[in-house]
């Protein structure tokens, strides 16, 4: 068996290949000038990990193009982050369910998916051969034994806030909206007090960072002494990092499902763990 490094995921397929102390395929990657991607696999055998997020058009199709040139292998597709799962449904007549393609172009070449947090379960629920890895218990690890509050800034991400609380050992909320008249919505924790304390908003993925910049404004009027924000999956689209750090955010942490700078906790051991199964 060897490990196939997407371009979207190199760091992380190596530690994963360190784990399952495998070697990784020797990989050709190239663009042609009119945008067009290139990709060779040499010398995989019979059975082949890959490892590629879909963080951007490209690497969906890098990934397709990796499953073709594996050809006969029998293939385990790791897909750190599962990109096009927020389209989980049709918000209007027309609109394509974007998960559910993503979910049958993969599984039309794999055996088996590997994913860390899919968006929802809806978006889950078009996969049929998918095992899930929960990185909320590693986040919470990372907090163990500071002296933090834990946020989720929406009642969607409370269940994930939960347990990424309990493994740090903190107290943990949500942000509530409560409209007060037809003119003014008021959001705030829903029963924690702020007020003096470090706090952490966790929340599945940071894109452009709105959710985060709203629920950081919202906790530092509030009186939080400071406000960190933790992901699993740092898209940060466009300048998002810049967005937090001028609202007043103090450190971004994220794991490595998307391989950024502020990737400081690693989801392979978690992978192996699943893939040696
Ligand atoms: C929403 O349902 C997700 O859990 C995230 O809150 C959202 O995707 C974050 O996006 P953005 O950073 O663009 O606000």
């Amino acid at each position: 068996m060897k490990v196939v490094a997407g371009p979207s995921s190199p760091i992380l397929a190596k530690r994963i290949a360190e784990r399952l102390n495998v070697r990784l395929a020797n990989a050709t990657f190239k663009r042609f000038p009119d945008g067009e991607l290139y990709v060779r696999i040499e010398d995989v055998g019979d059975e082949a990990v890959v490892v590629q997020s879909i963080n951007s058009n490209d690497d969906l199709v890098a990934l397709m193009l990796i499953f073709d040139a594996l050809e006969n292998a029998e293939i385990t597709a790791v897909i750190p982050y599962m990109g096009y799962a927020r389209q989980d449904r049709k918000f209007k007549e027309g609109e394509a369910i974007s998960v559910r393609a993503v979910a049958r172009m993969i599984e039309g070449y794999a055996d088996k998916v590997v994913t860390v947090n899919i968006h929802s379960r809806e978006a889950a629920s078009y996969f049929r051969k998918l095992v899930e890895v929960d990185a909320m218990p590693l986040i919470g690890e990372h907090y163990a034994g500071r002296d933090v509050v834990m946020l989720s800034p929406d009642l969607g991400s409370y269940e994930r806030v939960r347990v990424c609380a309990e493994r740090a050992g903190c107290e943990f909320d949500y942000l509530e909206k409560r409209r007060i008249d037809a003119e003014t919505v008021e959001i705030k924790p829903k029963s924690l007090d702020v007020e003096g304390k470090d706090v952490v908003i966790v929340d599945d993925i940071i894109s452009t960072g709105g959710t985060m910049v709203e629920a950081t404004k919202i906790l530092l009027r509030e009186g939080a002494k400071s406000v960190e924000c933790a992901c699993v999956h740092a898209v940060l689209a466009g300048n998002a990092l810049n967005r937090l750090y001028s609202a007043g955010v103090k450190r971004v942490i994220a794991t490595d499902t998307v391989e950024r700078a502020v990737s400081v906790i690693s989801v392979a051991e978690e992978i192996a763990r699943v893939l040696k199964k």
